[in-house]
């Protein structure tokens, strides 16, 4: 079949890469969008993706949605459509748009992660296939780059907040950029434990140095540890918490995520020696930050 295709091709130089945005009318299927600007024109919303570091795609309707390399799904030429699709390539020396895609290289890279789109089963349709994290990590973007986390059950015999469990996968005992990460870990838990509630999975936050003598909590203010999560860190404490102290007596200066059956109130802060602790979340950074 040969498909009729309609081509716009932009061209954005900076000072290291040149990226091309390929626009035509289709549509895209994408986990979520991460920004929709409402009606402005579709030359704004092509400029929005090329300055946007983390947008591959875009699509025009009424409204200009921008989607991130984490999110995008795959996109579709549907000659009929009277919305348009916009994807972020590899620039090229050539200012002229080909007249159909075989002839277009449409790979990309965001970060240093790597992208392409490749032809699928219905006609028209490109699936985004992208690198990712390893087996079993799952990928997030955060609002400095792109992270990847796994969940470890149950815990080691070591001591679980000491960085050694995570470091064997170059990882680091997570903290959390958004809500999509804990809304994983949350459900995650879910699945392993069901209805039964209180369990702790040990995340990354120490409480702050200035919060605790060696005898005394003084307040509940934490601090991750490495600057991967961003602050402000923010948490739906369990209620009564963080209560600083173990019914015997420990400080508890280290954080958890809690599970609560249906309650989503998730933060615990826990002993760092806690016997509580069911498993551990390791979290690692891939591709390139902003500093
Ligand atoms: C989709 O993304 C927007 C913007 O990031 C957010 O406000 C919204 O809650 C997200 N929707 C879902 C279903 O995740
Ligand atoms: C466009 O944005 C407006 C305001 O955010 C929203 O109400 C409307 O549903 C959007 N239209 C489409 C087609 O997504
Ligand atoms: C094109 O994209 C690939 C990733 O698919 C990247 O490795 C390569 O460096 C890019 N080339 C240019 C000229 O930007
Ligand atoms: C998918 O992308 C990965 C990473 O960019 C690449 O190594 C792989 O060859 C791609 N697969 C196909 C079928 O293009
Ligand atoms: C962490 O574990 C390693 C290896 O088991 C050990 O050498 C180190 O002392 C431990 N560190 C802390 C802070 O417990
Ligand atoms: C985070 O970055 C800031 C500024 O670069 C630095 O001062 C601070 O020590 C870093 N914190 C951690 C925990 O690495």
């Amino acid at each position: 079949m040969n498909l009729k295709i309609f081509l716009l091709c932009f061209q954005m130089f900076n000072m290291t890469l040149s990226d091309k945005i390929v626009t035509f009318p289709g549509t895209v299927t994408a986990t979520n969008y991460s920004i929709q600007l409402s009606e402005i024109s579709f030359e704004k919303c092509a400029e929005n993706c090329l300055s946007n570091i983390d947008c591959v795609a875009f699509l025009v309707t009424e409204n200009c949605s921008i989607y991130t390399f984490e999110q995008l799904i795959s996109v579709q030429n549907i000659v009929s459509s009277n919305q348009i699709v916009g994807i972020k390539i590899n620039g090229s020396d050539s200012e002229t748009c080909p007249s159909s895609f075989s002839s277009l290289d449409l790979s990309g890279s965001v970060r240093s992660l790597s992208y392409n789109f490749i032809t699928a089963s219905s006609p028209g349709l490109f699936n985004f296939n992208r690198s990712s994290c390893s087996n079993g990590w799952k990928l997030f973007r955060r609002v400095r780059g792109y992270y990847c986390i796994k969940i470890f059950f149950p815990k080691s015999d070591s001591d679980v907040f000491n960085s050694s469990y995570c470091k064997q996968y170059s990882a680091y005992l997570t903290g959390f950029d958004n809500q999509n990460e804990i809304d994983y870990i949350y459900s995650a838990m879910q699945t392993k434990y069901g209805t039964t509630d209180n369990k702790y999975l040990a995340i990354d936050g120490i409480r702050k140095p200035s919060c605790y003598t060696s005898t005394k909590i003084k307040c509940g203010e934490f601090e991750w540890t490495n600057n991967y999560s961003s602050t402000p860190m923010f948490f739906e404490w369990d209620s009564g918490e963080p209560s600083g102290v173990e019914y015997w007596g420990t400080q508890e200066n280290c954080l958890s995520v809690q599970f609560k059956g249906t309650s989503k109130k998730y933060a615990n802060d826990i002993g760092c020696e806690s016997d509580l602790i069911n498993g551990h979340v390791c979290g690692m950074p891939i591709g390139d930050w902003d500093n």
